[in-house]
C-alpha cells in the first residue's frame, strides 16, 4: 500500500481542527505540532509532536514527516519556517507572506505600498510623546503591539496622556514592538476569504462581522452592502493577498467607514473566524478550500448554499463544566450546527465553539441564533 499525503499544521487549536477535519475527508493524513499534548487537532490524529519551533531537533523530526506544511496562525517566527523550506519542504504560506504579516506594522507598510487603503499609522518607539503621535493620527488612537496580538489583547484606544501611558505599558510587556494608527469610525466590520493557487484566485462572499470586546462575535452572510461595496471589497481583499505574495487561504478584515470607504485593518494568513459559517454554508468550506490549496488542489467553489448564515461564537462564560448539558439546549433546534472545539478548560472570553444557522431570511436566522447563544453556558 503506499504511504498516504502528509500535511503538516504549526498549531493544534480550533483552526487546525477544523482544517484537520478537512484533510482527513479528503484522504490526506496530518501531523500536528502544538506546545501542549491533547490539543483540539492533536487528538483527532495520531501524527501529534509536543513542543514547539523553536527546538531544532523536534522541528526537523516534525519536518521529516510532512510532505507540506501550513499553519494556524501567523505567530510562527518566519526564520523557523526558513529552516523548513532549508529542508526542502512546501510551507503554506510562505516565510516570506509570514514575514510580511506578523509584523502588523510591516504589514500595514506591504499594503500601503501596494495602494491598498489603511489606517494612517505610525511606529511608536518609547520615546515618542502622547501630544507626537496625536499631532499626526488625531485623536482618539489605537496602539498595537506590533506582534502576537489576538482578540483584541495586543490593542488599546488612547484618548488621552494617561492613557497612552498605561497603554504602552500594558502592551510592551505584551511584545516590545509597537505601533498606532488613527482610529477609524466605521458603520460595519467586514471580512473576505480569499484561497489562492498558482491556477487560480477564488473569492468568498463579502461577510459583517460583530465584534464584542474586540473578540470576533457574531458573522453575517453575506453583508448587506451595496453591489459597489461588495466589488470594492473584492478587489481590495485579492490586491491584499497579491501585495504578501499570499498562496494558501486568507482572512481580510476591513473597515467600511462612515464615509463609505473601504479600508483594510488586518489580514490574516489561514483560516481565520469570519469563515467558520462556510462549513454549512458554502459548497466548499474554508478549511477544505485551505487543504485544497495547500496541496495545490483544483478549488472548490465558494458559492452560499443558501441566501444567507450566520454563526456566533461561543466564548467562554466561566462555567467549567464542559460535559453535554453545558450546550444541549443548542441541539433543541434541528436546523443549528453546532461546534464545540473540546478545549481542555474554559475561560472567560475563549473561543470554546461556534454555532452556524443557514437559511433564507438573514433577519430570522440571526434572532434565532442570539436566542441559541443566549441559552449556551460553556
Ligand atoms: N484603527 C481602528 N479603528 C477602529 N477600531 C479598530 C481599529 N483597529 C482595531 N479596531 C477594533 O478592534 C478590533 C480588533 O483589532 P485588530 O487590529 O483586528 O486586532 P486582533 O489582531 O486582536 O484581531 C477590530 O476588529 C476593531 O473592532
Ligand atoms: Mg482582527
Amino acid at each position: 500500500m503506499s504511504k498516504k499525503f502528509c500535511i503538516g499544521i504549526l498549531g493544534g487549536g480550533q483552526l487546525a481542527k477544523m482544517s484537520t477535519q478537512a484533510a482527513v475527508r479528503l484522504g490526506f493524513d496530518v501531523v500536528i505540532l502544538e506546545k501542549e499534548k491533547n490539543s483540539p487537532a492533536g487528538m483527532l490524529t495520531h501524527n501529534e509532536f509536543t513542543g514547539w519551533v523553536d527546538d531544532d531537533k523536534l522541528l526537523k523530526q516534525f519536518a521529516h514527516r510532512c510532505d507540506v506544511i501550513t499553519l494556524e496562525n501567523e505567530f510562527v517566527d518566519h526564520h523557523r519556517l526558513e529552516i523548513l523550506e532549508g529542508l526542502g519542504k512546501k510551507v503554506f504560506p510562505s516565510s516570506t507572506t509570514i514575514a510580511l504579516i506578523q509584523d502588523k506594522l510591516l504589514q500595514k507598510e506591504t499594503l500601503a505600498q501596494n495602494r491598498i487603503p489603511v489606517p494612517r499609522f505610525v511606529a511608536v518607539e518609547k520615546y515618542h510623546s502622547f501630544n507626537e503621535i496625536a499631532s499626526i493620527l488625531g485623536k482618539p488612537f489605537v496602539l498595537k503591539s506590533r506582534k502576537m496580538g489576538y482578540d483584541g489583547y495586543g490593542n488599546a484606544l488612547v484618548k488621552n496622556e494617561k492613557e497612552y501611558t498605561a497603554g504602552v505599558e500594558r502592551l510592551s510587556y505584551r511584545h516590545s514592538n509597537l505601533m498606532a494608527e488613527s482610529f477609524i469610525h466605521f458603520s460595519m466590520e467586514l471580512a473576505v476569504m480569499v484561497a489562492r493557487t498558482k491556477n487560480e484566485i477564488k473569492i468568498y462572499p463579502v461577510v459583517q462581522t460583530i465584534q464584542k470586546n474586540h473578540i470576533c462575535h457574531t458573522v453575517i452572510a453575506p453583508a448587506k452592502i451595496s453591489k459597489q461595496l461588495k466589488k470594492d471589497c473584492e478587489e481590495i481583499a485579492v490586491e491584499s493577498v497579491k501585495a504578501v505574495h499570499g498562496f494558501g487561504l486568507f482572512g481580510i478584515e476591513m473597515f467600511l467607514s462612515d464615509d463609505e470607504s473601504i479600508i483594510v485593518n488586518e489580514m490574516a494568513p489561514r483560516p481565520h473566524n469570519s469563515g467558520h459559517y462556510t462549513i454549512e454554508g458554502c459548497v466548499t468550506s474554508q478549511f477544505e478550500n485551505h487543504i485544497r490549496a495547500v496541496m495545490g488542489l483544483p478549488l472548490g467553489s465558494t458559492s452560499m448554499v443558501n441566501k444567507a448564515a450566520v454563526m456566533i461564537n461561543l466564548l467562554g462564560k466561566q462555567h467549567p463544566q464542559k460535559t453535554i448539558d453545558a450546550y444541549r439546549t443548542a441541539l433543541d433546534y434541528p436546523n443549528v450546527h453546532l461546534h464545540i472545539y473540546g478545549k481542555a478548560a474554559s475561560r472567560a472570553g475563549r473561543k470554546m465553539g461556534h454555532i452556524t444557522i443557514v437559511g433564507d431570511d438573514a433577519k430570522k436566522i440571526l434572532k434565532q441564533a442570539n436566542g441559541v447563544e443566549k441559552k449556551i453556558r460553556l
